[in-house]
């Protein structure tokens, strides 16, 4: 039986903007979740999510609304993240919906993001409602930013402004008057064949249940999936009983049956992720047999799969742990599809994992959850992206970590991407401060409302950096930025290796742009000087490129008193076998000293300044 009930919509905006509280109070308004049950982002579920105040991942949610014609509706909301780097959230919600609600913080005005996710949006086709937030903040913050924010809102979306909706996600004002607005504009879904099939579904999202096994997150395009047959997957090839169908309210509620237009889950049972991929097309089959072609055939377009850009490697602290990071990083695949992994191997560090991230903020979140989730103890090396390389043979390898980079080589090419800045003019002079150091190029400026769009090329590299922190700086954390990975372009890189006490630290092996490579190492150096805690011995630290040593400092050694020998200095022979056995102990610590660096100190080393 087909409904046109239903109404499936995502809440896309730039970071912090709102999505997650507005969402809150659908829940609240709807009564999907008991007032006293309540707590604020109750979408983001991952401990993570809440201490940050950000959502990495994607939440569905299926609500109940009674709207003013009487009717009974069913809204499945997915809540989206904001940063750029999870993008490919949003892409992948947007396949499953009609419609979408662009927030905009009234204090904030149109962001970086908040114009990524627009074009996203108009790109899938789907009906964009213009809603202004915060708007119980407009008393102390003034009438006019809200207005101008109103402004380029409408403008970015062509539409009257009148037309523009404004709540007030912590108030709760206006969220009634949005429900009945999706209701109203968002189309409900069309009725889709399933044939040959019985049944049609998107998967666009996965997650892992210990007693439900690979969880696929679906939307139905066509025919019904019950919880009595099997699915197939198009491009998988896979074939399972289904364990459960149902939907998200926000928990998992099973249901006989997901009917065309619904979002909800389908329960396989199944342990390995690979089976399931995410964008695949699952076909519901209740007995009988399937013919493959027609899985090919009949499969819906799906996503194209994620490129990871930044490459980092993962070593256990203990190597006895290796089985356990093995599993760790399994486990975090089953819920962060876009993770990739491969085996990797050091001299020092010994066995561990390349993990490919699909930008710096994924890349701390992911060590993050490694040491909280799975309390692995991990030593990682710099953050590197993939290089192109061109040998003397004109062949093209693909080089991530420093110690891969061939001896001679034609050259180098390094990914680049495209950078859209937001910010008010008066920060104009400030943000192109930072063009040399962060290498913009084909820089371009067009106004909207009083504040500037800044588009630029820049290397993917400089993000690994802290690109962030100096754009937070220069412009008292006005501006914003969002990017898209957009090819290679030539450049001159050195390998640049750096020793503590004539021992090459293994995971400090990095990159350096040769223009700059001498003042660049030798800032490394001073930093690891100050970084790097003091021992009973003088630590050389030196940067080596071109097997000749190109910066280098001391870090001095701890004084410890020889000990009380009286007034006089008590006696000098003693004093001096005291002293020889000291010098021993510490030729001994030398040998046995620490080829690994703390975390932290890579965060500190990545700082440009
Ligand atoms: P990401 O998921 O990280 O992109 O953030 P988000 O867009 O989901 O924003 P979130 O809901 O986490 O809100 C960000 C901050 O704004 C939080 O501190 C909220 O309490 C606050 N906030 C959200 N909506 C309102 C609002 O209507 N009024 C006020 N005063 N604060 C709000």
């Amino acid at each position: 039986m087909f409904s046109n009930k239903i109404r499936n919509f995502v809440i896309i905006a730039h970071i912090d903007h709102g999505k997650s509280t507005l969402a809150d109070r659908f829940l609240e308004y709807t009564h999907t979740i008991d007032k006293r049950k309540m707590k604020s982002q109750y979408l983001d579920q991952l401990e993570l999510e809440r201490e940050r105040g950000i959502t990495i991942k994607m939440a569905p949610v299926t609500m109940k609304f009674l709207a003013r014609d009487g009717e009974e509706y069913s809204l499945n909301l997915i809540d989206t993240p904001g940063h750029s780097d999870f993008s490919y959230e949003v892409s992948r919600a947007l396949e499953a919906v009609e419609g979408a609600v662009l927030l905009v913080d009234a204090t904030q005005g149109v962001q970086a993001q908040t114009l990524a996710n627009f074009f996203s949006a108009k790109k899938a086709g789907i009906k964009i409602i213009g809603v202004l937030n915060k708007i119980d903040l407009i008393n102390s913050f003034g009438e006019k930013a809200a207005d101008s924010a109103k402004g380029e809102l409408a403008e970015v979306l062509g539409c009257g402004r009148e037309e523009i909706m404004c709540v007030s996600g912590k108030t709760g004002e206006g969220v009634p008057g949005l429900l009945e607005k999706i209701v109203q504009v968002i189309p409900p879904p069309e009725k889709s064949d399933s044939a040959p099939f019985k049944g049609k579904a998107l998967i666009f999202d996965s997650f892992y249940d210990n007693h439900k096994g690979v969880v696929a997150s679906v939307r139905i395009f066509g025919g019904e999936f019950r919880a009595d047959g099997e699915i197939k997957m198009a491009r998988a090839g896979t074939r399972t009983k289904i364990k459960e169908t149902g939907k998200f309210f926000p928990e998992m509620k099973p249901l006989d049956i997901l009917r065309d237009g619904d979002i909800g889950y389908v329960a396989t049972g199944i342990k390995d992720p690979e089976k399931i991929k995410i964008g695949d097309t699952a076909f519901f089959v209740d007995s009988g047999g399937v013919q493959s072609e027609d899985c090919v055939k009949f499969a819906l377009h799906g996503y194209e799969e994620p490129k990871p850009v930044i490459f980092v490697s993962f070593f256990p602290e203990e190597a006895s742990e290796y089985d356990f990071l093995r599993k760790a990083l399994q486990k975090l695949k089953l819920n962060d599809s876009s993770i990739s992994t491969e085996p990797d191997n050091n001299e020092v560090l010994g066995r561990g994992f390349k993990v490919g991230c699909l930008g710096r903020l994924h890349f701390e979140i992911t060590a993050e959850r490694l040491r909280r989730e799975f309390q692995i103890g991990v030593i990682n090396t710099f953050p590197s992206v993939k290089y192109l390389v061109k040998s003397k043979r004109g062949e093209m390898i693909e080089v991530v970590k420093p110690d891969d980079l061939p001896a001679d080589y034609l050259e180098i090419s390094e990914p680049m991407i495209d950078i859209v800045l937001i910010f008010p003019n008066r920060f104009l002079s400030g943000v192109l401060s930072l063009r040399k150091k962060f290498r913009f190029s084909e820089v371009h400026t067009e106004t909207i409302g009083d504040r500037i769009k800044l588009s630029s090329k820049m290397p993917l590299v400089e993000l690994v950096s802290d690109f962030d922190d100096c754009l937070k700086s220069v412009s008292e954390g006005y501006a914003s930025f969002s990017y898209n990975v957009c090819g290679y372009e030539k450049t001159d890189i050195a390998r640049v290796d750096f020793l503590v006490s004539g021992k090459a630290i293994t995971g400090l092996i990095r990159f350096l742009p040769k223009d700059s490579l001498e003042r660049e190492a030798r800032k490394t150096v001073e930093k690891l000087t100050a970084l790097l805690p003091k021992q009973q011995y003088t630590q050389p630290i030196q940067a080596v490129a071109y097997g000749r040593v190109i910066a280098r400092a001391d870090i001095t050694a701890t004084r410890k008193e020889l000990g009380n020998f009286g007034k006089n200095g008590g006696d000098r022979t003693r004093k001096m076998k005291l002293w020889k056995k000291q010098k021993k102990g510490k030729e001994r610590l030398k040998e046995r000293a620490d080829t690994s660096i703390p975390p932290e100190i890579f965060k500190e080393l990545l700082k440009k300044e």
